[in-house]
């Protein structure tokens, strides 16, 4: 009777942990570096938050691939700055820029834009990669930043991907949708409950489209970062765990290494080795529900949401 509790636990445990350590180390080592063009194709690329970061990495990495890339993101110094310099580094490339804001609840007018960029052009590798972390309770935060941001983070890769699988299905086209997700969508996340919610559902929705076009031959891949050094922690407030991960980032050029490597060959890429110590430590270790409540017993001993209750005391006096 032992015996067998003990096969089923060991089973269990073997099964929950084995084959994604296989899986990852496919990923990371037996998956060489791909030539996208070749591979798809392919002629032009567009990434979202293409201005800095891993965005701007990811443009770099796919230029640098003699790929064409239109580049999206929000009209300001950065983009200007970064269309000065990417002219520069590939100049026998073709570059368009398309400068456009992605929180809007209607995708209507940065897809006219973006459609007025692209008519003309087969769009085969689309890079969903724009987004950006509110910190703090969902509560205390304005209505309009928590939808903008969850219009960035969410609406707007479901409009592009719309748009461009379509293209690319009615021309017969092979091709490559990425969506930059994060390993924050792995448990629950108090004090950044909208940031984790859409990359949980940015990953679900990758890894359930990514079966839906296998044979269509375009391949989805959902790329879970460990911490990355970009703008996005000089953008997200001053949350301790963010100060932590920032410690320990590397540079936005692996990610953009994984897509090539991993284009094709898997649909989730967990990036580095936080983000899969993350997942067997927190989501095969743990199940979700009991996370989740550990989670509220722990919430009080947090330094950012006990300093959140005491702005919410000031602003209530
Ligand atoms: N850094 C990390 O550790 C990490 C880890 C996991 C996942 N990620 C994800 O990786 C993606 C890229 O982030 P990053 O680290 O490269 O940060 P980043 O340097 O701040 O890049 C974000 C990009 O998105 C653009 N963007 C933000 N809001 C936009 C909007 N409303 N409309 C159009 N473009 C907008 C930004 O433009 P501006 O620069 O002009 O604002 C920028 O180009 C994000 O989706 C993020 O959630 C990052």
């Amino acid at each position: 009777m032992f015996d067998t509790i003990y096969s089923i636990f060991f089973w269990i445990g073997f099964l929950a942990v084995v084959p994604y350590v296989i899986l990852v180390i496919y990923g990371a080592y037996g998956c060489k570096e791909q030539d996208l063009k070749k591979k798809y194709n392919a002629k032009w690329a567009l990434v979202t938050g293409g201005s800095s970061g891993i965005g701007a990495a990811l443009v770099r990495k796919l230029a640098g691939q003699q790929l064409n890339v239109v580049i999206v993101a929000l009209d300001d110094q950065l983009f200007k700055d970064f269309k000065a310099k990417i002219v520069q580094e590939f100049p026998s490339l073709e570059f368009r820029f398309v400068a456009c804001d992605l929180s809007t609840a209607s995708g209507d007018a940065y897809l006219d834009a973006i459609k007025a960029a692209t008519n003309d052009i087969d769009i085969q590798i689309l890079c969903n990669n724009a987004g950006f972390i509110t910190t703090g309770c969902f509560a205390d935060t304005a209505e309009k930043r928590n939808m903008a941001n969850y219009h960035t983070n969410v609406t707007a890769c479901l409009t592009l991907s719309h748009h461009f699988l379509n293209r690319m299905l009615d021309k017969g086209l092979k091709g490559l949708v990425t969506y930059t997700s994060s390993s924050a969508g792995f448990i629950p996340n108090p004090m950044g409950a909208l940031y984790a919610s859409t990359k949980d559902f940015l990953t679900t929705f990758a890894a359930s489209i990514a079966a839906e076009h296998v044979e269509d031959g375009i391949d989805v891949l959902v790329i879970h970062p460990s911490p990355i050094n970009s703008n996005f922690y000089s953008n997200a407030g001053k949350m301790s765990a963010l100060l932590s991960a920032q410690k320990i980032s590397s540079p936005p050029s692996v990610v953009a290494d994984t897509v090539c490597r991993n284009a094709g060959k898997v649909v989730v890429a967990d990036q580095g080795i936080i983000t899969v110590l993350m997942k067997i430590g927190l989501t095969k270790v743990l199940d979700w529900n009991v996370f989740t409540e550990i989670m509220k017993l722990a919430i009080p001993f947090n330094g950012d949401y006990k300093a959140m209750k005491v702005r919410r005391e000031i602003k209530r006096d």
